[in-house]
């Protein structure tokens, strides 16, 4: 039978909250920590602060079941759970450098509050070190003279897909120097079936980033293949699909396009090559990766300029501002970047998205926004896809192309075959396909 754990999430952001949430589904008992009033209020009235399918209902089955429950008061959550997840942010500092604040004050008011020993398990993404420093820290604070073991158990979960990612994941990685914790993190996720990994910490801490820079790599290498192939006359389809067939390659995270954005890549890949410089070595391949990735939203805005003539006073309609689809989330989203050298370069834009055009428009004051289709593509002289949203992708060409001005479309996803946009009168460019 499954042994019910009594667990704490600190910090109940995207991690903490999809992971809380889930764990209670699984028939633990969870208290979910913030240190934000508004958003723990709103979650009590299972109202969720942030976009991602499915989570608001398993939120409100759990509350009523009374397995899920809300509080701003660590201390309260902290004596109630025999394990407390760390899920605080870790935002990304200048330089690299990650802002481990927020982990720090958490381990501050653990020390405070810890009643008797207890497991601690790190989930935010931490440099590689963090959870032997956390657990010195909370253990030479600790009030009580209670001790904790520190675990590191990265978190993998896709923004979108969070729960299905969740319960579904392709492994659990468990680092701790302690066996017995390790053991009991074990358990805890011995109902998700998942190849589970015990290791050291730090192996554990650099797996996360391991894994983010490699998914980072396979993308800027597949982008800069596909700027080959539009020289050469191939098509980046067929080659990613020609590689990714040999099983050393695999067909995941081959599709080219404007680059990565988002609240993990960026930021992870800028700090592992930190994390390199600190032991006074060179990370070479990633930060070719890293500058690929900035170079590929500035050749796929020139891209714009080369189909659709100069854009100073043109009307552009750009599709798509999430950093990719199924979320809300703007971070480092490729769109603000084309939308920005549009906008400087004189062009009247209006961006279109189902969930984050609200977002969208307090980031870039001069950006119209909107989340009608329609109202993006009346009248534009050229339309740019950024994120392939599920609207976006089956949308009537026949009625675009009614409405717009000019019937230009720059795709930055490659989401139509350039044949069918050809013959629908489309002037099609797209990424890494003969032009
Ligand atoms: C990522 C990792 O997948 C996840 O394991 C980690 O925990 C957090 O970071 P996420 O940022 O939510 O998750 O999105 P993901 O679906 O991985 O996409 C990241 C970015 O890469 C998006 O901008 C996406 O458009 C881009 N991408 C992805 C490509 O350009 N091409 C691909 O083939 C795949």
């Amino acid at each position: 039978g499954i042994q019910a754990e009594k667990l704490a999430f600190i910090g109940a952001g995207y991690v903490g909250l999809v992971s809380g949430t889930c764990f209670a589904e699984l028939g633990n008992r969870v208290v979910c920590v913030d240190r934000d009033a508004d958003k723990i209020g709103l979650l009590r009235d299972s109202v969720i602060p942030i976009y991602e399918p499915g989570l608001e209902e398993l939120v409100r089955c759990n509350q009523a079941a009374g397995r899920l429950s809300f509080t701003t008061s660590i201390g309260d959550a902290v004596r109630e759970a025999d394990i407390v997840f760390l899920a605080v942010g870790t935002p990304p500092l200048e330089g690299g450098d990650v802002d481990l604040s927020q982990v720090r004050d958490a381990a501050r008011q653990i020390a405070e509050n810890i009643d008797a020993d207890k497991i601690v398990v790190i989930k935010s993404t931490v440099p590689v070190g963090t959870g032997r420093s956390i657990e010195r820290l909370i253990n030479e604070h600790s009030r009580s003279g209670a001790k904790v073991r520190v675990v590191s158990n990265p978190e993998f979960l896709r923004e979108g897909s969070a729960i299905h990612d969740t319960f579904h994941p392709d492994r659990i990685v468990i680092g701790c120097e302690d066996p017995e914790a390790g053991e009991r993190i074990r358990r805890l996720h011995e109902p998700l079936g998942a190849e589970t990994l015990i290791t050291g910490r730090e192996s554990a801490e650099l797996i996360k980033y391991a894994a983010n820079a490699f998914l980072a790599t396979k993308i800027s290498f597949i982008n800069e293949m596909a700027n080959i192939c539009e020289k050469v006359g191939a098509d980046i389809g067929m080659v990613a699909k020609g590689i990714g067939l040999d099983k050393r390659i695999g067909p995941h995270f081959l599709q080219a396009g404007v680059g990565y954005g988002g609240s993990c890549f960026p930021k992870d890949t800028r700090a592992q090559l930190r994390i390199a410089e600190d032991v006074d070595y060179e990370f070479r391949i990633l930060r070719a990766v890293i500058e690929v990735n900035r170079l590929q939203r500035l050749r796929f805005a020139q891209k714009i300029e080369r189909a659709a003539g100069p854009v100073e006073g043109k009307r552009i309609a750009v599709l798509g501002l999430a950093f990719k689809p199924e979320t809300d989330d703007l971070r480092d989203a490729p769109s603000l970047d084309v939308a920005d050298w549009l906008i400087r370069r004189g062009a009247d834009v209006i961006g279109y998205d189902p969930v984050a055009w609200a977002r969208a428009a307090q980031q870039i004051p001069e950006l119209a926004v909107t989340d009608s289709l329609e109202a993006a593509l009346r009248g534009a002289d050229a339309v740019v896809v950024v994120t392939q949203w599920e609207s976006i992708r089956r949308m009537d060409l026949d009625w675009a192309k009614s409405l717009v001005a000019r019937p230009i479309m720059i795709d930055g996803r490659n989401i139509w075959e350039p044949a069918e946009m050809a013959a629908k009168g489309w002037t099609y460019w797209s990424v890494g396909r003969p032009e």
